[in-house]
């Protein structure tokens, strides 16, 4: 099985929009996916109770139930992690994965807070010993301004790649709303945001994002 987190201390990044359509992206890729919740605010549970069955099915592992155990039969567990995770939460997580996502946004406060975040995560073992790979997300992103370049300056200081770029767009919001990520829109309205996730889904199916841990 493979597992891919995604983490950021920072609160409201979109860890969960992230988290709910990757798992979607995948789901529809015909893998058998697992959706695990870290957070006790429980947002992605909530998502995927109102997710209507005739869309990709996807299995809910909580963590507010015990240990997060996907059925054996998972090909991808995705996690999604809470708000101001750290210490051991943070160290089990790392430990799992192979793959960690990093959601990053374009402002001066968040960028200041992924810096810290980043540096912390960039030191633990697993990831020095590349038994996990991290990749960074720019998200909600409005091109053509200063702060995006800004937060591109900023996301190329690090040692980790930038996996990919997702537009700030209501499309998010009112899918999520339903149960449903921009994967399950159709191509008229969410075609752009399908490209963005061909980026991110690209360097996912390659060996650049995979770890030998977990
Ligand atoms: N690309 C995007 N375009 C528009 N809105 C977005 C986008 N990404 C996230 N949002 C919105 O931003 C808010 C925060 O996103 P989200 O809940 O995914 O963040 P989070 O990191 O999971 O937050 P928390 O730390 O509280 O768990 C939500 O209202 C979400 O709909
Ligand atoms: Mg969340």
């Amino acid at each position: 099985m493979r597992t891919i987190a995604i983490v950021n201390a920072k609160g409201g990044c979109g860890k969960t929009t992230i988290a709910t359509s990757l798992a979607a992206a995948l789901a529809w890729e015909g893998y058998s996916v697992a959706l695990g919740d870290m957070d006790p605010q429980q947002s992605s549970s909530d998502w995927l109770a109102q997710r209507p069955e005739e869309y990709p099915g996807i299995i809910g592992v909580n963590a507010q139930d015990g240990p997060l155990r996907a059925p054996p039969d998972t090909d991808i567990l995705v996690i999604d992690t809470q708000a101001g995770i750290h210490g051991h939460d943070l160290g089990n997580v790392v430990r799992r994965s192979q793959t960690l996502l990093v959601p990053v946004l374009p402002s001066p406060v968040d960028m200041r807070a992924a810096r810290r975040f980043l540096d912390h995560l960039l030191e633990l073992k697993p990831i020095q010993t590349r038994q996990a790979k991290v990749g960074l997300i720019a998200n909600r992103v409005r091109p053509h301004t200063i702060i995006y370049r800004e937060l591109t300056g900023f996301l190329d200081d690090f040692r980790v790649p930038v996996v990919g770029q997702l537009r700030d767009s209501m499309n998010y919001v009112r899918a999520f709303e339903r149960g449903l990520t921009v994967s399950d829109l159709p191509p008229y309205l969410a075609w752009q945001d399908w490209e963005q996730w061909e980026v991110i889904l690209d360097w996912i199916r390659s060996k650049r994002s995979m770890g030998k841990g977990g």
